[in-house]
């Protein structure tokens, strides 16, 4: 048998057994053993040094052919054990369309934003406008607006995280006043608004206390407003939160913005006045301060203290909740316990 015909024969049973094959291995196999470098076609190509110059060229020609030959088949082979394989594997990947989907889990409102957006509603039903203030204060607004001048002894209760000397964190929402008074345009009319957002202290956090908190500010500028109008107001409001049968009491207090000034109480929602542990035996639970905007205040925002009149008032939102909801410990606000925020899913 002569090289050609032995090259011939090969390739016969090698495409045989390429046509067989099941596995993308056995493929493998093949082709080393076939067109490797130990393969019969490496071989003939290798002993070509000993043929003739004439039979070279058309020994060497050949067997470069049947490897090509061989080469094509193997990699067409390849490709279609691939493409079955890919089939194979989707087929078994079967999908149900019938079965339920993965339950998303929905979020719900934060406790605090519940309570400041039921605020908001009914200061809103009252043709008061919501405004934004600034979480970065100036002392300006945040203390010398507010009559707080710097040596006043009042700045002791409400010290802060100071970013520069003239720069700090408010320590409640009272600068919005300021800042909303100076730019009212009064020749259309009073000024009503609320301000509600986040304020802080230099205070070590416990149960009752935290660095940072939320309040509501309350401000009312108009000609002859009166404390009735206060009183007024604050009942009202209070009573759609805490409930219809609720009284307020007004007792006198001291902010260096107010004058005169009040600490609000409501009647306990719990024992209806009799005394309990919530009222601490009172009858009265003190829940926001408030007062008739000092002239001073007035007049630094350029507002005529002879012409205008206005009571302003600042909540707390904790507080508020920590009330309703009989929430012992003020953190549980900002832990973000689930379980603790979960229990407001329904409000
Ligand atoms: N700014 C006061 C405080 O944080 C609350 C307040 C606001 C009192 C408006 C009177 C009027 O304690």
């Amino acid at each position: 048998m002569n090289l050609k015909e032995e090259l011939q024969n090969l390739r016969l049973r090698v495409s045989q057994q390429i046509k067989q094959v099941k596995t993308l291995k056995e493929l493998d196999d093949i082709r080393v053993e076939a067109l490797g470098k130990k393969g019969p076609i490496t071989q003939v190509l290798r002993g070509m040094k000993d043929l003739s110059a004439t039979k070279r060229p058309v020994v060497g020609a050949f067997a470069n052919e049947i490897r090509d030959i061989l080469a094509m088949q193997i990699e067409e082979k390849k490709q279609t054990l691939e493409r079955q394989a890919l089939n194979d594997a989707l087929a078994q990947e079967t999908l149900d369309v019938t079965l339920p989907g993965k339950k998303v889990k929905r979020g719900i409102r934060h406790i605090l934003s519940q309570i400041q957006e039921e605020i908001e509603d009914i200061f809103l039903s009252m043709g008061y406008k919501i405004v934004e203030g600034y979480e970065v204060e100036s002392d300006h607004y945040n203390f010398e607006r507010m009559n707080l001048p710097k040596s006043h002894p009042a700045r002791d209760m409400q010290d802060t995280f100071y970013i520069s000397e003239e720069i700090l964190l408010r320590t409640h929402t009272s600068p919005v006043q300021a800042r909303v008074m100076e730019k009212h345009d009064f020749t259309k009319g009073g000024l009503r608004m609320i301000s509600p957002g986040r304020v802080f202290r230099r205070d070590t956090d416990d149960a009752t206390h935290s660095h940072q908190f939320h309040q509501i500010e309350g401000l009312v500028i108009d000609k002859g407003i009166t404390m009735g109008d206060l009183k007024g107001t604050l009942e009202f409001v209070i009573k759609k939160i805490f409930g219809e049968k609720r009284q307020i009491r007004l007792r006198p207090s001291f902010f260096p913005f107010t004058e005169p000034s009040v600490e609000v109480d409501v009647s306990c929602f719990k024992c209806e006045g009799k005394g309990c542990n919530i009222c601490k035996y009172t009858g009265w639970i003190e829940i926001l301060g408030a007062g008739m905007v000092h002239p001073k205040v007035l007049k630094m925002s350029g507002i005529d203290p002879k012409v205008y009149a206005g009571f302003a008032f600042g909540l707390g939102q904790e507080r508020i909740a920590m009330l309703r909801f009989s929430i012992n410990d003020i953190r549980y606000f900002y832990t973000n316990d689930m379980r603790f925020l979960r229990q407001f899913a329904r409000l």
